[in-house]
């Protein structure tokens, strides 16, 4: 953690104090970037890391605050500290709800600036560290498990046994929210790495200008926010396995990186000639169809054919009834809060089972996790269940079921023959009998 470069992006319109304080925080460890206004400043955090920034509370182009809250909600791993004029307190007060890290008053006392960088520096460092600890404990914590008994599920099962212990890549496909998170889990559990943490990262929140330095790391100066080299997500995962998760959103660029990974076992660092090995297993997931992507020019056709050679495919929750009854006990199970057990009434069973599942299993989890809360007595009715999904339940079922449908037109032919049985049998071209027995069959 020590010896790590801290940079600082300071964000505030009066040229004078940009001036001054660039001049006064620059050190051998600390760099110093600077911005006029939001709009530049967030440039900057596009193709920077940045560690610390110090921001004017009031700029010409942004609301008081949005800066700040956009930034905290863009940037892992940032601390801001917050510049206020005289009387501004409680907006500093304020700014520190949204998450800045700590206010210093104009004018300044440097000393005490330095002091809160400084300590706002080690937090960043700490909370870095720390997101790479937790990967380790959440890999650690439980087994995960994977429910269902359907036939597409025991497929999946014998496909994970088998290509858990070798080394090739494998391409995990499905909608999301139908597990290609625990699918990924559990190759990686099941491999010879299992002891070793599990490195994930979701492509889709890799800024595209720094995604090569963050996969595989960049050698100092190689470009204008690398200040110092860095390691790349290749080497923590050094002798483990990398999920990188929705593969559809990196660029052509980036994968074709990833497809020498995969032919030679070796890549670069960003701005760096020397070869690294990469003993790394690699996993991939996407909600996209990767041959359509492929199709339109999206998608490196080489690196498709080479990560779909074993594909794992998930299908929809809704291709695969028979696994809710299961998913259905074991989360009640899982998020019971106190390990109490929950009963589900029969009709909230029916309309989790003909409910469509749009958002696959995590809407279920999600679902089950309210229905405990709305529970009375540790039993969950329709009344515990979203009402959209009760309403949606009883559409589908009214419009799929065939037996309505010959309720309704038996009812109606009898209507049109004012009861009379035989010339309703006759025109609906079934027996008389066979109209009665329907007839008994839904009580009419
Ligand atoms: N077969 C399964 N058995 C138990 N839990 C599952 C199963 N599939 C998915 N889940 C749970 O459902 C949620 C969504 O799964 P996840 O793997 O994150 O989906 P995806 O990555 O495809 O969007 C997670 O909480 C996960 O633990
Ligand atoms: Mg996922």
């Amino acid at each position: 953690m020590e010896g790590e470069k801290c940079t600082i992006l300071v964000i505030d319109d009066e040229q004078s104090i940009r001036r001054i304080l660039e001049k006064e925080l620059v050190t051998a460890e600390r760099e110093v970037l600077t911005a006029a206004d939001g709009k530049t400043a967030l440039s900057i955090l596009k193709s920077h890391w940045v560690d610390v920034i110090i921001m004017d509370l009031r700029l010409p182009d942004v609301e008081n605050l949005e800066l700040l809250i956009e930034v905290k909600e863009s940037v892992a791993y940032v601390e801001v500290i917050m510049i206020t004029g005289h009387g501004d307190v409680d907006s500093a007060v304020e700014a520190m709800k949204y998450g800045a890290y700590d206010f210093i008053q104009k004018p300044f006392n440097l000393e005490r600036l330095e002091l809160v960088i400084e300590k706002a520096h080690q937090r960043v460092l700490m909370a870095r560290e720390n997101s790479i600890l937790r990967h380790k404990r959440d890999n650690n914590k439980q087994q995960v498990q994977f429910i269902g008994k359907s036939e597409a599920i025991q497929g999946i099962k014998f496909l994970i046994n088998k290509v858990a212990p070798a080394t090739i890549p494998v391409l995990i496909t499905g909608d999301s929210g139908a597990g290609k998170d625990v699918v990924a889990r559990m190759i990686h559990q099941r491999s010879s790495c299992s002891g070793r943490e599990l490195i994930i990262k979701n492509c889709a929140s890799l800024q595209k200008e720094l995604a090569r330095s963050e996969l595989f790391g960049h050698a100092k100066g190689s470009f204008t926010g690398a200040t110092d080299s860095r390691e790349g997500l290749m080497s923590y995962a050094h002798e483990s396995t990398l999920f990188l998760d929705e593969i559809g959103e990196l660029s052509l660029e980036v994968q074709a990186s990833l497809l020498r990974v995969l032919e030679s076992q070796s890549y670069r660092r960003v701005g760096e000639k020397q070869e690294r090995k990469a003993k790394v297993r690699l996993l991939f997931a996407t909600n996209r169809n990767l041959a359509e992507e492929v199709e339109a020019g999206r998608f490196n056709e080489a690196f498709f054919h080479r990560i779909n050679a074993f594909n794992i495919e998930i299908p929809p929750l809704k291709d695969r009834k028979e696994d809710l009854p299961l998913l259905v006990d074991y989360f009640l199970m899982r998020l019971s809060p106190d390990n109490s057990t929950y009963k589900i009434v029969d009709r909230a069973m029916n309309c989790i089972l003909r409910y469509t599942w749009p958002g696959n299993i995590r809407e279920l989890r999600n679902v089950i996790e309210r229905s405990i809360i709305l529970a009375e007595n540790n039993i969950i009715t329709e009344r515990c269940l979203p009402r959209e999904l009760v309403s949606a339940a009883e559409e589908s079922h009214a419009a799929l079921s065939l037996e309505l449908v010959e309720k309704k037109h038996i009812l109606k032919m009898l209507q049109f023959f004012d009861g009379n049985r035989q010339k309703t049998a006759e025109i609906l071209g079934i027996s008389r009998k066979t109209l009665y027995r329907k007839l008994a069959q839904y009580s009419l």
